[in-house]
């Protein structure tokens, strides 16, 4: 089923091209009717003709009656459409009947590479990787229910010439305590540990970079000593992952350490193609278009005058056994915005380099701060960068709170359960309700409130429907025949319900979740003024009391579904 927007689309440019060929509909939704078309505008220019004539032209010419109720030309030339009640109602009783909601399958099935979370061992992981984990996740789901292969990757930062120090560090401290240090979660403090003593003891800084050399050169009992820091440190984000709900197991970590094989080989090829160029004993790649504020040339650095390789190094191996070996169709970066250049410069180089065909597309899906209430970057209250854990259990526990004040009857399992789906859902709604690429403010207040835009308002609107159903004990069949749409409301709503896959499109044509966040916000207040107008249970006659019943049934399981995508529980009662 293809969603209005397309169909609307279809139908009007068919009649534009009979107009004069290719001009575009222009088409989006608007207040005054369902949708408007302002394409004659354009067109008329062309044409050098009168824009309303042109519009009146194309609404003469226009196949849609199936669809519209009403299509009038306004104002200099706008198409007003107003969706007729059958085909809404119709629209409704399909998808009603259709397990994906009226979502289609993407026509052609990817295989999607998202990176994303990828958190750094021995380092506390900071709100920024709570930001690009919630939206790369809430992107993975998005995919899938689209129907492409998913490959998701957690590039952690595991290697480098900082784990000379730390492995030195553990040496000193003791296996057994650093062990202790990092399970809980301390790894903020282990790693400032090794740093103040680094800076402080000439010997431990020679110890430091000989460890750096048997690291590489694979010394066994120093491979042995990097990955306890590794598994210490994966086992604290797998806690993390775990109360977030996300999709990222350890399957998915691929870190940094996994690319050092290839590095030699990304330098080599480069030098092959002529595209390195030695630059104060670095070897780099000057991709064109990318310079300084000075106007001078701005370089890719592949391996550093020390023969060590860095951060890009890696990240165009990455690319390489992304397309060649997991045969990536797109591959997307979920990372803040202060790699931008990092990532535009990799993808020149690799693309210069061939390693990144015109077939393959790779995406930046940048995002931006985390605030804390004072409008700077979030820290706790004792000035340390917060530690994640603890932020999640403070989310579970205000939303418990919030819940007993709310429902003083809730308790026991159901009280845990909904504080757990409240709190983590109202943590991630807060991030993806704001468009990425925004800075958003972390507040506790707002994010749990159960008015407005919020995770809570949204997963209580699905409850309530829920509780509805469970009164009336009526159990509604998936489909059934077509609502009748009367009020003014029941026709608001249906409308509103069959926006669903075009909000889903719109969010995954973005990777914006904010996309579906706003419809699924616009959907439970439509609903709720239709609740307060057309009673259900009590509705005057038994056929608007089943019309309302499918309205309100598909509410319910498009608000889960949508959340679901988010990467949020719609528990069934709260
Ligand atoms: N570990 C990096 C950081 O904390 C993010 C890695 C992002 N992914 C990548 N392929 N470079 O900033």
């Amino acid at each position: 089923m293809a969603d209005t927007h397309t169909a609307l689309e279809a139908r009007l440019r068919s009649a534009f091209d009979s107009v004069a060929p290719g001009a575009d509909p222009v088409l989006r939704a608007s207040e005054r009717a369902d949708y408007q078309a302002n394409g004659a505008l354009a067109l008329a220019k062309r044409l050098g003709l009168p824009p309303r004539q042109v519009a009146e032209q194309v609404v003469a010419a226009a196949e849609l009656s199936d669809l519209c109720e009403r299509v009038e030309v306004s104002g200099p030339g706008f198409i007003n459409l107003t969706l007729s009640d059958t085909y809404l109602s119709g629209e409704v009783a399909t998808m009603s009947a259709d397990h994906r909601l009226g979502v289609p399958v993407a026509g052609r099935t990817e295989t999607v590479v998202v990176d994303y979370s990828a958190p750094n061992v021995a380092k506390e992981m900071h709100v920024g990787h709570l930001r690009g984990t919630i939206i790369g996740d809430a992107l993975c789901r998005l995919l899938e229910f689209a129907g492409h292969r998913v490959i998701r990757r957690n590039h952690i930062g595991d290697w480098g010439t900082p784990f000379g120090m730390l492995i030195e560090h553990l040496v000193d401290i003791g296996e057994d305590t650093a062990v202790r240090e990092l399970v809980v979660g301390d790894l903020d403090a282990f790693y400032r540990q090794a740093w103040v003593a680094f800076e402080a003891d000439e010997a431990f800084r020679e110890r430091s970079r000989r460890r750096v050399v048997l690291l590489q050169s694979g010394d066994p009992e120093t491979r042995r000593l990097w990955r306890v820091l590794v598994d210490e440190s994966v086992r604290y984000f797998d806690e993390v992952y775990a109360k977030l709900g996300v999709l990222l197991t350890d399957d998915d970590v691929v870190g940094e350490s996994y690319y050092n094989p290839m590095l030699a080989a990304v330098v080599d090829d480069l030098a092959a193609q002529g595209l390195l160029v030695e630059d104060e004993g670095a070897q780099c790649v000057f991709p064109p278009g990318f310079t300084n504020r000075e106007g001078e040339p701005l370089p890719v650095i592949v391996r550093k005058s020390d023969g060590g390789f860095g951060y890009p190094a890696t990240d165009l191996a990455a690319v390489r056994d992304r397309v060649d070996n997991l045969g990536a169709d797109r591959i997307l970066y979920v990372v803040g915005t202060e790699q931008a250049q990092h990532f535009q410069m990799v993808f020149a180089v690799a693309a210069l380099a061939g390693w990144l065909p015109g077939t393959v597309s790779a995406v930046h899906v940048s995002f931006a701060h985390i605030l804390g209430t004072d409008h700077k970057k979030l820290r706790s209250r004792t000035g340390e960068s917060v530690k994640l854990v603890g932020l999640l259990d403070e989310a579970v526990e205000r939303a418990g709170a919030a819940i007993a004040e709310r429902e003083p009857g809730t308790g026991g399992d159901d009280l845990a359960r909904a504080s757990r789906a409240l709190g983590v859902g109202a943590v991630k709604y807060a991030d993806l309700s704001t468009e990425r690429t925004r800075d958003y403010v972390f507040d506790w207040d707002r994010m749990l409130a159960f008015e407005g835009n919020t995770g809570p308002y949204l997963q209580y609107a699905h409850a309530r429907i829920r509780s509805i159903f469970r009164r009336g004990e009526v159990d509604v069949a998936a489909g059934g025949a077509p609502p009748t749409l009367e009020a003014a409301e029941e026709r608001a709503l249906a409308f509103r319900l069959v926006g669903f896959s075009e909000a889903v499109a719109a969010a995954l044509e973005s990777y914006g979740p904010s996309k579906l966040t706003g419809y699924l916000f616009e959907l439970a207040t439509t609903f709720t003024s239709f609740y307060e107008s057309c009673p259900i249970l009590r509705a005057p006659d038994a056929e608007r009391r089943r019309s309302r019943l499918v309205l309100a049934d598909l509410t319910a399981r498009v608000l889960a579904t949508g959340l679901g995508l988010l990467g949020m529980e719609a528990p069934e009662r709260m």
